[in-house]
C-alpha cells in the first residue's frame, strides 16, 4: 500500500517537471527578463531590426525566425555584446553591414536576448547572466 503511495507521488512529480518545461506561463524568471529585455530591445536594436524583428531586407537582418539567430548560442551572444561586420547569410539572404558593439552589461544582453530569441515566432531555452559571461572573450 505504502508503495503504491510512493509510485504515485513519483509519478505526479515528473508529471510536473515535464509539465513546466512545455509551458512557459510556468518560467515567471523568462517572463520578467523578456520584458526587461523588450524595453532595451526598443532603445538599442529596435532602429535597425525594426519593432517586428524584421529589420529591412538586404540592409538590417531579421531577428524573427532567423536561422543565424537560433542556430548558435555562444555566437549569439557575442554578436550582442561585441557586434559583428563582415558577410554573414541570414535566412537565405547575404549581409555585409556592420553594428557596432552595444556596451550591454551581461544581465542586459541575457534579457535582451530572452526577448529576441522568444518573440515573433521564436523560442529558446532562457538565457542566464552565467551563460552570458561564459561566452565572453577572455
Ligand atoms: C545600427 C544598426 C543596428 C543596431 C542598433 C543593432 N544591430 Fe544587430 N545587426 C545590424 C547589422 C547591419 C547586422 C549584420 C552585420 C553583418 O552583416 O556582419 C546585425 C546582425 C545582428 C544579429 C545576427 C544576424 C541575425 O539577424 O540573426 C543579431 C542576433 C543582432 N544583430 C541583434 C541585435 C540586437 C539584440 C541589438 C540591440 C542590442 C542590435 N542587433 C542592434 C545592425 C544593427
Amino acid at each position: 500500500m505504502t508503495r503504491n503511495f510512493t509510485w504515485l507521488i513519483c509519478l505526479i512529480a515528473v508529471a510536473t517537471v515535464l509539465f513546466s518545461f512545455t509551458d512557459d506561463t510556468r518560467q515567471p524568471d523568462l517572463k520578467k527578463s523578456m520584458q526587461r529585455g523588450k524595453v532595451i530591445y526598443g532603445n538599442y536594436c529596435q532602429t535597425c531590426h525594426m519593432q517586428n524583428g524584421l529589420g529591412i531586407e538586404g540592409v538590417f537582418p531579421p531577428l524573427a525566425k532567423s536561422d543565424y539567430l537560433m542556430a548558435d548560442r555562444k555566437r549569439a551572444i557575442r554578436q550582442v555584446l561585441y557586434g559583428a561586420s563582415g558577410k554573414m547569410v541570414v535566412n537565405g539572404k547575404t549581409y555585409n553591414g556592420n553594428m557596432s558593439p552595444t556596451g550591454l552589461n551581461a544581465k542586459q544582453t541575457a534579457d535582451v536576448l530572452n526577448y529576441i530569441t522568444n518573440s515573433w515566432g521564436n523560442k529558446a531555452k532562457m538565457f542566464t547572466v552565467e551563460e552570458v559571461k561564459a561566452a565572453q572573450k577572455k
